[in-house]
């Protein structure tokens, strides 16, 4: 099987394991923690950054640390992972959805105007699969009136949007380190933001609210959300290599896309847009209406072919656990419906080497019968 993801460890991350457990550092008090915080905050020209041990927890921080609640509403794609909204309802706060660009797959940034109401707080703006969303036309929404901008990078370290790194741009920004991520720590996150009282709420609301002068007396309920020594130790390694990851991962890209160009009924990831060139986080590709069967049929031909996949996004307005909820009526998306229903993503690891891509893209023509 060529397994739809398989991250790259071969560098100092067995050597920065060995001194935390050499030393006993193994929880979350270390230096590994503070050096992966301060050299990620300053890879993405950020003053602080606050890890946790994961990119859903650090969306549950920022919502709650920017102190948005009941009676809030937060704006977001409904093309993304179940976190994002997740975060916003926990708090109260009511999710309001914008659908999805065709080509970008990215959220419908001039759908935003006209979801803003009264009780409009934030913005939620969450960069899909490789390629960031673009940012100028919310920032200038979030200025005029007057809302934060929550960007959750996950997926987007090393890409930049107009030449500034993804991850720049929110009040407050997150991403995640899974072990799919272009650097990955297992399980883990970081939340960057230029906002030092922002910042030291967030470290307080990771420790259980634990007082610096009393320890065991709580002024407010927090959660354990810090990352251990450990994970810090892999991400230090593997932040090292991020320039070398971000090329690789374009290299696979264009790879991909010169095996697949010309593929009839098959659309390919953008290369690149006027404000950035795509870093693939994943190999997203979505069919044709032309084409006779839907994304799940061609996951389970690939499969049997010895290709693992994954769907795409399911989108959070056709969620059952949120129309449980009543939260988006009747409300449809019909780029984002379409995209869960007609994409997928093929094999994109860091350690995927050209004759697997060669080998998956034979597989691609022989299931679409080409
Ligand atoms: C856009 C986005 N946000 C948040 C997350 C959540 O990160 P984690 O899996 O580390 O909880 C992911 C995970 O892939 C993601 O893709």
């Amino acid at each position: 099987m060529i397994p739809v993801n398989e991250p790259m460890l071969d560098g100092n991350e067995k050597r920065y394991l060995a001194e935390c457990i050499d030393t006993g550092w193994i929880s979350s008090e270390g230096e590994f923690v503070l050096r992966l915080e301060e050299q990620f905050a300053r890879r993405v020209d950020r003053r602080y950054g606050v890890a946790v041990c994961n990119g859903s927890a650090a969306l549950e921080l920022a919502v709650a640390a920017l102190g948005i609640g009941p009676g809030d509403e937060v704006i977001l794609p409904t093309f993304t992972i179940i976190s994002c909204v997740s975060a916003i309802v926990r708090v109260g706060a009511v999710p309001v959805l914008v659908d999805s660009d065709q080509s970008t797959w990215n959220m419908r940034t001039d759908q935003i105007a006209n979801r803003i109401t009264p009780r409009t707080r934030a913005i939620m703006i969450v960069h899909i699969y490789g390629l960031p969303v673009d940012m100028y036309p919310v920032l200038e929404l979030a200025r005029r009136h007057n809302l934060l901008i929550i960007e959750d990078a996950a997926e987007m370290h090393g890409q930049t949007y107009d030449g500034r790194p993804c991850g720049g741009f929110g009040d407050i920004s997150v991403f995640s380190f899974y072990a799919n991520k272009h650097i990955t720590t297992g399980e883990g996150g970081m939340i960057l933001t230029d906002d030092e009282d922002l910042a030291n709420r967030c470290r307080l609301m990771r420790n259980l609210c634990f007082q610096p002068q009393k320890r065991f007396v709580h002024n407010d309920l927090g959660w354990n959300f810090r990352m251990s020594n450990l994970h810090a130790a892999v991400g230090v390694a593997q932040l090292e290599r991020l320039g070398e990851f971000v090329a690789r991962k374009r290299k696979m890209g264009r790879r991909y896309n010169e095996l697949l160009a010309g593929i009839a009924g098959l659309q390919l990831p953008l290369t690149r847009t006027s404000y950035a060139e795509n870093i693939y986080w994943v190999y997203g590709v979505v069919l044709d209406d032309a084409v006779p069967f839907n994304a799940e049929e061609v996951i389970r031909g690939l499969a049997s072919r010895g290709v693992g996949t994954r769907p795409f996004f399911w989108p959070m307005h056709e969620q059952p656990v949120l129309q449980k909820m009543n939260l988006f009526g009747n409300e449809q998306y019909p780029c984002a419906e379409r995209l869960a229903r007609r994409g997928f993503y093929l094999p994109s690891g860091l350690a995927l080497n050209d004759e697997q891509i060669d080998e998956v893209a034979d597989a691609v023509r022989d299931v679409l019968n080409v």
